[in-house]
């Protein structure tokens, strides 16, 4: 009797366990709708951010051009090094590199697909 509650305690105490350890595995981040969450909050009001439409400020580039000047992985950089921070009318930002690596995500997403 008190060995079978026994092995029930010990049955709970692992599932716990189990469940609390799989608890700390972080999820995977959803770096793209990350990336997109923060150019809807910082970048939105000049560029266009999506796959189509206008920038509202003419002089901004549409984010999903910006693979015909550079690749991406360049930006990734750039904005690690502010280097993008200073370009005339835009606000200086600066990025976290948790926020650089889902900025570059989401904009590598919507480029246009080249090739085949
Ligand atoms: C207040 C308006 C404004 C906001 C907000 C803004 N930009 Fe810009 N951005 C511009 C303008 C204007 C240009 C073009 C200027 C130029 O080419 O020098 C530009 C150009 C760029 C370029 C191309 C730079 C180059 O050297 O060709 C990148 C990349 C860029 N912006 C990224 C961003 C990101 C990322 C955000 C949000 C975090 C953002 N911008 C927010 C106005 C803005």
């Amino acid at each position: 009797m008190r060995l079978r509650g026994l092995i029930a305690v010990l049955g709970l105490v692992l599932l716990a366990a189990c469940s609390h350890a799989a608890s700390q595995t972080p999820p995977r981040r959803d770096l793209v709708g990350e990336g997109r969450a923060l150019v809807e909050v910082y970048c939105i009001s000049c560029h266009a951010i999506g796959e189509t439409g206008e920038s509202r400020l003419a002089e901004a580039p549409p984010f999903r051009t910006l693979s015909e000047r550079y690749p991406i992985t360049a930006l990734e950089e750039a904005f690690a090094e502010g280097v993008l921070v200073g370009h005339p009318a835009m606000p200086e930002f600066r990025l976290e590199p948790d926020q650089i690596d889902a900025l570059v995500a989401y904009l590598e997403s919507i480029q246009p697909r080249r090739g085949g």
